[in-house]
């Protein structure tokens, strides 16, 4: 049997369900089966726009917040004086962009009722157990799974006890032992349950299965002249836990830091119409500067001619020769980390035509070739500027460890990227690369041999390593 998981709708469809649902007192899930029976039996109302009801005066409006992915939270509201707290909480998730279902235990109802829950997530709520309506499709089961997260607040003494002990006799605690999901618990408690021995051991299970605390936060309690450590995080803070949680923060290992990058191949003029070049496609170059930006640097990608789009984020400098693409590097120093990936041409024409060569009856024009300046060496061996991380790449055709070994030393650079480009690898234009790490360790040379992978898998391992190498602080900004 197919499921549905509607907050994966498409956001007008959800609209209509919400607005509908709300309009006849049901849970999104239950209207889209009434919907689905109505279909059935030929009853269907007209998917036309209706008038919607109006929002009941205390439900708040949700704040979009821009390109935020949506995700959904189950909400337990255990019985506690601060379950008046939760109805705040689900308006901080709903600002958050987070779908909340909610469901109360019987003490809870004590404190909130269920009207005010309803009210305010827009949604159904829940609280038995053993409700034929939910239950007849496992619905403890969907409140346990078909949610990113579960919070629970207030959680009291109670429902620590049972989640500790693996206890299942009402829908909260079925849920709680149902579940997959990621838990996070906001305890309210007074502080002698707190601090009681049991609770302490109840705590420390919790912990180590995984179930994530926030608070208690200590200060006045209900009860007339008590205090300590018992009172529930305030919502603010419980929603900001949970959307840690939901969408964790990015690492970017590379923040601050400015790198710089070559990539592709250089043209190098005949005459204004024929140019010597060699077959880079630059993907493993433009590959590294993506990763890079992903990983929080600020990238500047000098290219020789590709067809390639820039990547976003990384300021590019197109260039066609190798004289070019050296007075770009040049300009673009001072940086932490310098990655030469082009694969610059040794030679360019020395006496290059003003106009189109023509063929003559004397024969081949003659070529003479001049060096070109090596940019890895150069930038290498500054003594004003260098970067403190300097990588070269080694294309090869044969001997591949040993002529990138002795590249590495007659270059100067701190690390070599070693790749076989003989034409049988298809690493020059493909999409895969085969690539050996070869670094200075204590004053030895270290070969690390990776396994094939794609042009972007080597760029994420050579941005990690990287990052590996700054956060060991071996790094210095440059100056
Ligand atoms: N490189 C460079 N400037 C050049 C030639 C090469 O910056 N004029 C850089 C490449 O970007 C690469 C490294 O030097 O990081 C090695 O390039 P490669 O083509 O493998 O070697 P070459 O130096 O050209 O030596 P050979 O042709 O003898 O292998």
């Amino acid at each position: 049997m197919a499921s549905l998981t509607i907050r994966k709708l498409d956001d007008a469809v959800k609209t209509y369900l919400r607005l509908r649902s709300a309009k006849n007192r049901r849970s999104v899930e239950e209207e889209v089966r009434v919907i689905l029976r109505e279909l059935i039996e030929g009853r269907e109302e007209p998917l036309t726009p209706f008038s919607a009801p109006p929002a009941p005066s205390s439900a708040p409006t949700p704040q979009r917040t821009g390109a935020l992915p949506e995700a959904s939270v189950t909400l337990i509201i255990g019985g506690g004086i601060a379950a008046y707290k939760s109805l705040d909480l689900i308006r901080r998730l709903k600002e958050r962009r987070v779908e909340v279902r909610c469901v109360l235990t019987k003490a809870a109802q004590q404190f909130v009722t269920p009207l005010a829950v309803s009210a305010l997530s827009h949604e159904r709520i829940y609280t038995d157990l053993f409700d034929p309506q939910s239950e007849f499709d496992a619905g403890h089961i969907r409140l346990a799974r078909d949610c990113d997260l579960i919070v629970v607040a207030p959680a009291t003494a109670d429902l620590m006890a049972k989640m500790a002990n693996g206890h299942a006799d009402d829908l909260a605690s079925a849920i709680l032992l149902a579940t997959n999901r990621k838990i996070l618990l906001a305890p309210a408690m007074n502080p002698l349950m707190w601090n009681n021995a049991a609770t302490r051991r109840n705590v420390a299970q919790l912990q180590r299965d995984g179930v994530v605390l926030i608070g208690p936060n200590s200060g006045e309690m209900a009860e007339a002249g008590e205090a300590g450590v018992g009172r529930m995080s305030e919502a603010i803070e419980i929603a900001n836990a949970a959307e840690r949680l939901l969408r964790p923060p990015v690492p970017k290992p590379l923040a601050g830091k400015r790198v710089l990058i070559t990539a592709g191949p250089t043209h190098e003029p005949i005459d204004p119409v024929r140019y010597i070049a060699n077959r880079s496609s630059g993907k493993q170059g433009f590959a590294i500067a993506a990763a890079a930006q992903a990983a929080g640097a600020e990238v500047i990608l000098v290219s020789g001619p590709v067809d390639l789009d820039d990547p976003a984020g990384v300021t590019v400098k197109h260039v066609e020769s190798a004289r070019q693409m050296l007075e770009q590097v040049q300009a673009a120093l001072p940086a932490d980390i310098a990655i030469f990936a082009a694969a610059v041409a040794d030679w360019r024409v020395a006496n290059e035509g003003e106009q189109k060569l023509k063929k003559t009856a004397a024969g081949m024009p003659p070529l003479q070739l001049v060096e070109n300046p090596d940019i890895l060496a150069t930038i290498s061996k500054l003594a004003d500027k260098r970067p403190p991380l300097v990588i070269g790449f080694a294309a090869e055709t044969e001997h591949l460890i040993d002529n990138a070994k002795s590249k590495l030393a007659r270059k100067g650079c701190d690390w070599i990227v070693a790749n076989d480009v003989s034409p049988a690898t298809g690493v020059m234009g493909g999409d895969r690369n085969t690539v050996h790490l070869i670094s200075r360790k204590s004053g030895e040379i270290a070969v690390d041999s990776w396994p094939v992978m794609t042009k972007e898998q080597v760029a994420i391992e050579l941005v990690a390593h990287i990052a590996r190498s700054v956060t060991d602080k071996s790094l210095e900004p440059a100056s």
